[in-house]
C-alpha cells in the first residue's frame, strides 16, 4: 500500500507484543478483554500527543507558578458497538474525564454493508475532540458511516483508533474522510472472501463478549 498521509501504524513493542497475545486463537475471553483495553490505553497515549494545552496560574506549597493543563471541552470517546466497547475502559484509564458517545452499527454478514441502529452523543460535538474506537477496520464501511454520523451531528475534530486494519479499508476510509487521522496497531495483509481481516484476530465482538 502506498503511504497515506492520515494513516499511522503505532508499532510500539508493547503494543505489538499484546496484539500477538490476542491474535492467538487460544486467547480466552477474559484475557482478550483485558489485553484489548491495555492496547487501547497504550495507543491513546500516542494519539493524544497533540492535544491542546493552555496556561494556568496555580500556587504550589512553595510559590506561584504558571503551568499547563488540557484546554477546551472534554474529549469524547466514541465506541462503534459492539466491539468498540472493548476499548473504552483503556481510553478512560488515561482520560478519565472523557465523555462517552455510542455509535450502534452492525455489518450485514452477506453484503458486508454497515447498518446504523443507534447513535447517542454528548452535546456541543463541534467543540470537542472525538476519538472513535473500534478494534477492526475491514472494508471500511462501518468507519465511514460512523464518521458520517458524527459529522452530521456537527463533529469537526475526529480521530479513529483501531487495532487491526486491512489495506482495502484504510484506502477507502482515508479517502472518504481525509481530515480524520487514522491510527492502527497493525496494517494486516488483506481481506478474505468472507470479509475477515487476514491474519487478523477473528470476530472481535464475538471474542470480547464470548458470543458466536
Ligand atoms: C465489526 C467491527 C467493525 C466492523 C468492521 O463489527 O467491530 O465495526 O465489523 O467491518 P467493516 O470495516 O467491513 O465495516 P460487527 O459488524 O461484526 O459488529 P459487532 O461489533 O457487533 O460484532
Ligand atoms: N470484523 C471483525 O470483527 N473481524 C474482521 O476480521 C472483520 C470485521
Amino acid at each position: 500500500m502506498d503511504k497515506i498521509k492520515n494513516f499511522h501504524v503505532l508499532d510500539h513493542p508493547l503494543i505489538q507484543h499484546k496484539l500477538t497475545i490476542i491474535r492467538d486463537e487460544n486467547c480466552g475471553t477474559r484475557e482478550f478483554r483485558e489485553v484489548v483495553n491495555e492496547i487501547a490505553e497504550l495507543m491513546v497515549y500516542e494519539v493524544s500527543r497533540d492535544m491542546p494545552l493552555e496556561e494556568v496560574e496555580i500556587k504550589t506549597p512553595v510559590s506561584k507558578t504558571t503551568q499547563k493543563r488540557l484546554a477546551g471541552k472534554k474529549v469524547v470517546v466514541a465506541p462503534i458497538l459492539r466491539a468498540g466497547i472493548g476499548m473504552v475502559d483503556g481510553v478512560l484509564e488515561l482520560i478519565p474525564s472523557a465523555k462517552v458517545g455510542h455509535i450502534g452499527m452492525y455489518r450485514d454478514e452477506e453484503t458486508l454493508k454497515p447498518h446504523e441502529y443507534f447513535v447517542k452523543m454528548p452535546d456541543q460535538l463541534e467543540d470537542r475532540e472525538i476519538i472513535v474506537v473500534d478494534p477492526m477496520l475491514a472494508t471500511g464501511g462501518s468507519a465511514i458511516m460512523a464518521v458520517d454520523a458524527l459529522k452530521k451531528r456537527g463533529a469537526k475534530r475526529i480521530k479513529f483508533v483501531c487495532l487491526v486494519a486491512a489495506p482495502e479499508g484504510v484506502e477507502v476510509f482515508a479517502k472518504a474522510h481525509s481530515d480524520v487521522e487514522i491510527y492502527a496497531a497493525s496494517l494486516d495483509d488483506c481481506l478474505n472472501e468472507d470479509g475477515y481481516i487476514v491474519p487478523g484476530l477473528g470476530d472481535a465482538g464475538d471474542r470480547l463478549f464470548g458470543t458466536k
